[in-house]
């Protein structure tokens, strides 16, 4: 896979070198490394028979391993804003692609005879023409909060594997990687604030961009990634839309048990910063919504 140098030349403008939104923190290091896994201690009968875990796990590692591609349209999105392409290009990318590697050696682990590296190109193919710079959100702030969008699905969807896994292993890097995406949330949702006092966009159309990319979330990535896992996998199987709608109801059904509804509506919520008499009514009724819609 190819790689950019970990200092993005696209980020490297002297004159405008403190970017828009002026913010240079970052988190230093590494928490943990794929070192840190005892994929020698996988339990693989607990789950090497489950065929809905391998399309899920085969399938989330190609949407992370593509990260390289999203990293690289926000890079060209937020050009010239040197923090927030830094941020991008030494953190949030590394740790995305790591995500991916975890769960590629855990797949290859327990179904080593799954072909990844086919399953991941047809994906990439696939997938590649929807993930352009020309489709991000209309401004740097909305695009900001729809990735707290994207973050909130995240953080939450490795939260419910952590809860809902059958094999510890798993569980131990689902954990892993939901505590690094609410880091990403977090981090995308202090550039958030910054664009948001320099475009002073309203609180409507936060509120618009938020719900557009929750009704848009996970819908044509995941869908690709498990069709080409199908593809690899079970060659002769036809895999549609009507397959991949039957796969996500099995899905839905750990997330009734496991998913972190409560924490994933306040994280929705955030950057709409709703008045707190409207937040004090909306929460609980928005976690009854997404509960009865799951
Ligand atoms: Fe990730
Ligand atoms: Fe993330």
């Amino acid at each position: 896979m190819s790689r950019r140098p970990p200092t993005d030349p696209r980020c490297a403008h002297p004159a405008e070198a403190d970017g828009a939104t002026g913010l240079t923190r970052e988190r230093k290091g590494r928490r943990w490394s794929l070192a840190d896994i005892p994929y020698e201690r996988i339990h693989r009968p607990a789950i090497a028979a489950d065929r809905d875990w391998f399309y899920l796990i085969a399938a989330s590692s190609f949407v992370e391993i593509l990260s390289d591609l999203y990293a690289a349209n926000l890079v060209t999105y937020y050009a010239g804003d040197a923090p927030v392409c830094a941020w991008l290009s030494r953190t949030w990318e590394p740790e995305e692609l790591q995500h991916g590697a975890a769960l590629r050696r855990y797949v290859e682990t327990v179904w080593p005879d799954f072909d990844w590296e086919r399953g991941f190109a047809g994906f990439r193919a696939d997938y590649a023409p929807y993930c352009q710079t020309a489709l991000l959100g209309p401004t740097r702030a909305l695009e900001m909060a729809a990735r707290c969008v994207v973050e909130t699905g995240t953080s939450s969807f490795y939260a419910m594997v952590r809860g809902a896994s059958p094999e510890p292993v798993l569980a131990t890097i689902a954990g892993h990687i939901r505590d690094d995406e609410v880091g990403h949330y977090k981090g995308f949702y202090r550039f958030y604030r910054a664009y948001r006092e320099i475009e002073g966009v309203a609180r409507w159309r936060v509120a618009r961009e938020v719900w557009r990319r929750v009704v848009e979330v996970d819908q044509e990535d995941a869908y690709l990634a498990v069709k080409n896992v199908s593809q690899v996998h079970e060659p002769g199987r036809v895999f549609d839309r009507a397959q991949f709608t039957r796969f996500r109801a099995r899905v839905r059904l750990w997330m009734r048990a496991s998913y972190p509804f409560p924490t994933a509506v306040k994280m929705l919520l955030r950057p709409i910063d709703p008045p707190r008499p409207l937040e004090r009514l909306g929460v609980p009724l928005a976690i009854r919504c997404a509960r009865w819609l799951v």
